[in-house]
């Protein structure tokens, strides 16, 4: 089995994690310091957000050049030897691999842009209406009225699913499609295992389509996979397609496209059936989820550095979620929610708790945001979703052992409320006390090491239960998993399923397990038996 079934993933902000040149910006000499507490915690697979030098007008996402590293971050030799350093903890790293657009700044558009003769002129795709492919929708919707922005020095409409600032690559021009392949070899001989794939439904347009999700994108993406297996194997694709399960299914080919992707629809219907005390939206998602191909896994997540995205809820569900979990409109962003987990749970120890247990075992290998296994809060003053990607806070000391710089000189304010701040809220308290949440989540990460049905086993339903019960068995690999959530606040008892001599407490081997069992409220328990 490949090591991205059952790896646990870390999302991290190389900018916000750790600065060890005293610059205010967080780098690889400071990430290569933190590697150990990374190892500590648990995590299989670090995945790094954008490292290229980029102008930052969406937080490296605008790439003005694939084949460098951002100088705030260091040189290529620093990436090299952090990659050395992950790889002897044992651990893996996945880069970006941006596909759909670049920034306006990479030198490709500067000189496609020149005029409608110059040679790179279709690298980017162009009209002279902003009529075409009216049938895409916006996704950036506070900030852009039109998936076309003029270019008046050239005098033509470019096409842009993002912001204007990120002009779209035409992957109908073969130089396009072999020049991101060659960008994702020059990753790969550096060592990487593998990409987080950005944006992938948007490579293709086609008038008349909603320009998403076209077969041709589906045959690049294997064109890209073939290449790897070929000369790179092992490493893999985890793709960023924010879609319905079943127009998901396709990215995984017949296990020949990419090896995981998102589970979108998934994570708002967690944060849903805990304000809802019922779980009936959590068991109809995975019900219209399809079995994936072999050696294919999704990534589960709860937060990431975007918004909470609600695009793949109805409307009344998005409207629920807002009034719930953003009452203020400052919370908001396009479709979704600017803040961290532990500010939508009310910083409430056991709803922080009991949503991790979900995410490390329901189905899917699960993808943690830095500073969440902390409950970080966050910081919605800031513009766009700037607001959860502040610095991590080590420490109570200067700039919370985030940075030696004069505070002022940090890319962003360190959160410093009385409830989030780093005085109250960082890992050198939490590392110290056995109890807090750090510990916790740590604790779940590598019991969840233990449970071999958690990899693929199958999930079952325990259907009888009230709906505040979410409560499933995991079956596999020679080993049955019982999971019990109370998503309510008030206790629960269960009458298990199997005789409780049967089943062992896989947190705590030293807890009794009674056939009938009550969990506190928003508790938890972990049951494993031999199957
Ligand atoms: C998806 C990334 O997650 C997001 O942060 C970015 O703004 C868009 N792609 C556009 O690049």
């Amino acid at each position: 089995m490949s090591w991205h079934m059952n790896a646990v993933f870390y999302e991290l902000y190389v900018r916000a994690f750790a600065d060890g040149n005293a610059d205010g910006h967080g780098d690889f000499i400071g990430l290569r310091q933190k590697l150990d507490y990374l190892q500590w915690l648990g995590i299989d697979c670090i995945w790094l957000l954008p490292i290229f030098p980029s102008p930052l007008k969406d937080d490296g996402y605008d790439v003005a050049s694939y084949l460098g590293i951002h100088p705030d971050y260091g040189l290529l030799e620093d990436f090299m030897m952090t990659v050395d350093e992950i790889h002897r903890r044992d651990m893996r790293i996945l880069v970006e691999l941006i596909p759909n657009h670049t920034s306006d700044q990479h030198p490709w558009f500067v000189e496609a842009r020149r005029s409608r003769q110059s040679p790179m002129r279709d690298f980017y795709v162009w009209s002279d209406s902003p009529e075409k492919y009216k049938d895409a929708r916006i996704i950036f919707i506070d900030t852009e009225q039109s998936n076309w922005a003029y270019d008046a020095v050239s005098g033509q409409y470019y096409w842009h699913r993002f912001f204007s600032s990120q002009p779209d690559l035409n992957y109908d021009n073969p130089a396009v499609q072999r020049a991101m392949q060659d960008v994702m070899q020059f990753w790969l001989e550096l060592g990487v295992d593998g990409f987080r794939v950005d944006a992938v439904p948007y490579l293709f347009e086609r008038d008349g389509t909603n320009c998403e999700n076209l077969p041709e994108t589906h045959d690049y993406l294997k064109r890209l996979r073939a290449f790897m297996d070929e000369h790179y194997p092992g490493t893999i694709m985890l793709s960023e397609a924010n879609q319905w399960p079943k127009d998901t299914l396709p990215y995984f080919g017949d296990g020949d496209e990419v090896h995981m992707n998102f589970h979108f629809p998934l994570m708002p219907r967690l944060y849903m059936a805990l304000a809802r005390q019922d779980r009936r939206d959590v068991v109809d998602v995975l019900a219209q989820t399809p079995q994936l191909p072999p050696n294919c896994q999704w990534a589960t997540f709860l937060r990431n550095h975007d918004e909470l995205t609600l695009e793949m809820v109805t409307e009344d569900d998005r409207q629920f979620m807002w009034e719930t979990y953003a009452p203020e409109p400052a919370q908001r962003i396009n479709l979704g929610i600017r803040r961290r987990l532990a500010p939508l749970m009310n910083n409430d120890r056991r709803k922080i708790a009991l949503m991790h247990s979900m995410l490390l075992t329901l189905p899917g290998a699960p993808v943690l945001y830095y500073g969440d296994e902390i409950g970080m809060g966050d910081d919605v003053s800031l513009p766009d979703r700037n607001g959860v990607r502040t610095p991590m806070q080590w420490d109570d000391g200067l700039n919370a052992g985030f940075s030696t710089a004069p505070t002022g000189k940090l890319y962003a304010p360190m959160i410093a409320d009385p409830v989030f701040g780093y005085q109250k809220v960082n890992v050198a308290a939490q590392q110290a006390d056995p109890n807090s949440l750090l510990h916790t989540v740590r604790h779940l990460i590598h019991s969840r090491k233990q449970q071999a049905a958690l990899v693929q086993g199958a999930l079952e339903w325990l259907d009888d239960l009230p709906p505040q019960a979410l409560c499933f068995w995991r079956k596999g690999d020679g080993q049955h998993f019982l999971a019990l959530h109370n998503l309510s606040d008030t206790p629960l008892t269960i009458e298990l399923p199997a005789p409780s001599a049967t089943l062992t407490d896989a947190l705590n081997p030293e807890a009794k397990v009674t056939q009938s069992l009550t969990l506190p409220p928003y508790g938890y328990r972990w049951l494993s038996q031999q199957a």
